[in-house]
């Protein structure tokens, strides 16, 4: 099969170098531009980065030239890894130009008529392009990395019980911070209590992850969430402890059973990127934990433990995932399939 192009914009970054590494042996796509800023623009990739992921980057992308950010890529679609000061703009002129912008960015992620998709859960959300002003283009978002892993394990809940309520304080690891990101001398032997911005993020995306699909936008979907954000340090994995308040009682063994089967449309389409179980129930009391279980099925993986019963709502449990897959790159490559497999792509 002909492998379709793709481009990548902030791929000097974390999750851009996520990116170069997921894709560089995707079955479907191929890096053929990779963007960045005026301080990387000209020079070879392998030399304007300090790459920082586990799987040697491959010469040939190394060797590609970083060009500006500028909607002249020789691709139908491209992934954003910019930083949010920027992403805004730069997107919107890509998708005016008639390319489908998948983006981790927050700028467009409550807009309207901006699809904020976990393929798992809303894949009808994406029905929502077609009010956007964009022709051929298109801009569709990732959500947070931490509101991706809450959505995916209260979905299930949702889905069986309904949720009224959720209380949540996440762990989030450095490399959510982008590169260089929070400085050593503050992060080692420490835990910071705050990162801008976030709580309300995790309190409000879930919402419309969540919510119910209408020709005129998302209906939110009716719950409260109240989030404390916190940064520890660890490299990569973001922990989220949640307490909950469902609508009918459940039981322990039943929201567990309703967790490990949990299967969306990336499963039953065997899209590339697709963990076979999205969703894994660890019983060791210990468990989750960031470095025994953030790479489960290639990071694409949300691990939940320790339920139990919580004395102020119904239940409490821990879950974890890997901000830069499952909570950015790898979601955003599985929207790619979603698209690819619908016909999406040219
Ligand atoms: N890190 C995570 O776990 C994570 C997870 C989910 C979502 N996100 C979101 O994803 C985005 C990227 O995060 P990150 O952690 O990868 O950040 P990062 O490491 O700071 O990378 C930012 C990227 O944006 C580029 N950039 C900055 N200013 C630019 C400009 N004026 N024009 C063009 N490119 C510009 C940078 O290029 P240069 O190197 O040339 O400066 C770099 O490639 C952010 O919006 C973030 O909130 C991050």
């Amino acid at each position: 099969m002909k492998k379709i192009p793709v481009g990548i914009l902030g791929a000097t970054g974390m999750v851009g170098q996520k990116f170069v590494e997921l894709l560089s042996s995707h079955p479907w796509f191929k890096v053929v531009a990779l963007g960045a800023s005026d301080r990387s623009v000209g020079k070879r990739y392998g030399s304007a980065i300090n790459w920082s992921m586990q799987k040697a980057l491959p010469a040939q992308i190394g060797e590609m030239e970083i060009v500006a950010c500028e909607p002249n890529f020789n691709c139908d679609i491209v992934f954003s890894g910019l930083d949010s000061s920027v992403a805004g703009e730069i997107e919107e002129n890509f998708a005016l130009a008639g390319y489908k912008v998948i983006s981790n960015s927050r700028n467009h992620r409550m807009d309207p008529d901006v699809p904020l998709m976990i393929p798992e859960i809303n894949s009808d959300h994406l029905k929502l392009i077609q009010n956007q002003r964009y022709g051929k283009g298109a801009i569709i978002t990732n959500p947070n990395c931490s509101a991706i892993g809450i959505a995916m394990a209260l979905k299930p809940l949702v889905d069986h019980w309904g949720v009224e309520k959720v209380h949540a304080v996440t762990l989030q690891a450095i490399s959510g911070a982008g590169y260089p990101g929070v400085p050593s001398l503050d992060i080692l032997d420490n835990a910071i209590p705050f990162i801008s911005g976030e709580e309300d993020k995790v309190e409000t995306e879930p919402l419309k992850i969540l919510g119910e699909f209408h020709k005129e936008g998302i209906a939110p979907y009716p719950m409260q969430i109240s989030a404390t954000c916190t940064r520890v340090a660890v490299n990569d994995g973001h922990l989220a402890c949640l307490s909950v308040k469902l609508k009918k009682k459940a039981r322990r063994e039943e929201i567990i059973a309703a967790w490990n089967n949990y299967v969306g449309e990336p499963q039953s389409l065997n899209l590339p990127t697709a963990p076979h179980q999205p969703i894994v129930y660890l019983e060791d009391e210990r468990h989750p934990q960031p470095k025994l279980h953030r790479n489960l099925e290639n990071g694409m993986v949300v691990s939940v433990g320790r339920l139990r019963e919580c004395p102020l709502f119904d239940w409490k449990f821990v879950l974890l995932s890997h901000n830069t897959v499952r909570g950015a790159a790898g979601c955003a490559l599985l929207i790619a399939e979603l698209l690819a497999k619908q016909g999406l792509i040219e």
